[in-house]
């Protein structure tokens, strides 16, 4: 199983949308192991989002992801983190394929409410910058044989 690094942003939870979107995953068969609120430091959206380091985008963008608190999340499942980006859709919700998050959701590149990691490296990387590994939750989900054949 792969596990992936998804985050409600700043708009998301503003917008009352953390139940919806955490119910999407869950929904879909993804497995929580580690769920958390908090506010992201400035030097942890900058090593986040490195990257982007030398993006025209990239201070607007740490201002907006340090702008309130997130929900952070770390799921598991088979091509967790295909499946959650195909789950979110395109980076401009615009663009984003319809019945995605993103689509659903969202109306600006700047303010589209969910992230995920976008390869198993970077969801690696993600998930040690954002949780201790006491974090993550180790447990047997008895619907697992309904969900996997
Ligand atoms: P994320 O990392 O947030 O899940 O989004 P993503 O992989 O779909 O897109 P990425 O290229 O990693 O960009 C990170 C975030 O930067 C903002 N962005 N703005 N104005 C622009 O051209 C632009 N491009 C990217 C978006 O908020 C995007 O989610
Ligand atoms: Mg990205």
């Amino acid at each position: 199983m792969e596990r992936t690094f998804v985050m409600v942003k700043p708009d998301g939870v503003q917008r009352n949308l953390v139940g919806n979107i955490i119910a999407c995953f869950e929904k879909k068969g993804l497995k929580i192991i580690g769920l958390k609120m908090m506010r992201i430091p400035r030097e942890l959206a900058e090593s986040h989002y490195g990257e982007h380091r030398d993006k025209p985008f990239f201070g607007p963008l740490v201002n907006y992801i340090t702008s309130g608190p997130v929900v952070a999340m770390v799921l598991e499942g088979k091509d967790a983190v295909g499946t959650v980006r195909e789950m979110m859709g395109a980076t401009n919700p615009l663009k984003a394929a319809p019945g995605t998050i993103r689509a659903t959701y969202g109306m600006d590149i700047g303010r589209n409410v969910v992230h995920g990691s976008d390869s198993p490296t970077s969801a690696e990387r993600e998930i040690n910058l954002f949780f201790r590994p006491e974090e993550l939750v180790n447990y047997q989900r008895d619907v697992d044989r309904w969900i996997y054949e």
